[in-house]
């Protein structure tokens, strides 16, 4: 089997991803994601201004999310997955999108991070005539890379100490639950964001940028009307979630910040 040199076949990746991941199907609210975190580390989060919540999007969701008439990975270069999770979007993204060169997963939750860095290493194992880890510390960051250079990175962290490289986004999933404090934070976030960026997020932006009185930074993508929906572990029929393109005024030093490179 070829991987990630060719475009895969969509039941290629299935049956990788399932080597990986064991069930990558699962819905409710006692999947991997959600079993693995005490409520220990749910308190903790709460005094850091972060909400753990947990769900995550099915591979069809992802697959739709991904789509032309959505986000266009086939139009992407750099990808982020704010909130990863247990790490299922990046590592299916990473092997159905050759034109993808970099695919990063940021997750503040430590078991969860925990469980994405076993199941990549897991993936590298398996595939190593294909894929070799480029660094690695041990419940921190893993980088991984195929024979062409393409790279897989996972950080333990929080989404806004992306905030630097953001602006290299070229689709950005954002499914994540954000305390109110924080919202004039997440708009100086996504300003960042370069212009044509198209994200994905479970909160409307829209609304919340615009409760703020902020110039307006996202458009909503035509065909994400009320109706579009995005199969999910706790909708599996599927539930509306929000996808934008970043519009409006750009930060004056975008050329500056067009000069950085992923490291
Ligand atoms: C709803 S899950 C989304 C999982 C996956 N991205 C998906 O779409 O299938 C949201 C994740 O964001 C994480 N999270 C919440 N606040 C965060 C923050 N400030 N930085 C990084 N991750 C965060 C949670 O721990 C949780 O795993």
């Amino acid at each position: 089997m070829t991987l990630i040199l060719k475009q895969l076949k969509l039941d290629t990746s299935d049956k990788i991803t399932k080597s990986v991941f064991g069930n990558v199907v699962e819905t409710g609210t006692e999947t991997k994601g959600h079993l693995c975190v005490k409520q220990k580390e749910e308190e903790d989060a709460e005094i850091k201004q972060a909400n753990l919540l947990y769900g995550e999007l099915l591979p069809q969701g992802l697959r739709r999310s991904l789509d032309k008439k959505h986000l266009n990975g086939k139009n992407a270069k750099i990808v982020f997955d704010l909130g990863m999770g247990i790490g299922k979007n990046v590592v299916m993204i990473f092997l159905e999108h050759p034109n993808i060169a970099c695919v990063i997963g940021i997750e503040l939750s430590s078991s969860r991070y925990k469980l994405a860095e076993e199941y990549v290493h897991k993936l590298v194992d398996k595939y190593s005539k294909h894929l070799r880890i480029t660094e690695y510390k041990s419940g921190k960051i893993t980088k991984i890379s195929d024979l062409c250079g393409r790279r897989l990175e996972i950080i333990c962290g929080n989404l806004f100490d992306e905030l630097p490289r953001i602006c290299l986004a070229d689709i950005i999933l954002f499914n994540v639950e954000i305390p109110v404090p924080l919202y004039t934070k997440l708009y100086d976030f996504f300003k960042e964001a370069k212009k044509g960026c198209r994200i994905m997020s479970y909160l409307n932006l829209k609304n919340l940028f615009d409760t703020m009185k902020q110039e307006s930074i996202v458009e909503q993508l035509e065909v994400n009307k009320e109706d579009d929906l995005i199969q999910t572990s706790w909708s599996s029929e599927g539930c509306h979630m929000f996808m934008w393109t970043r519009c409006g005024a750009i930060i004056k030093d975008t050329k500056i910040k067009e000069g950085i490179k992923y490291k």
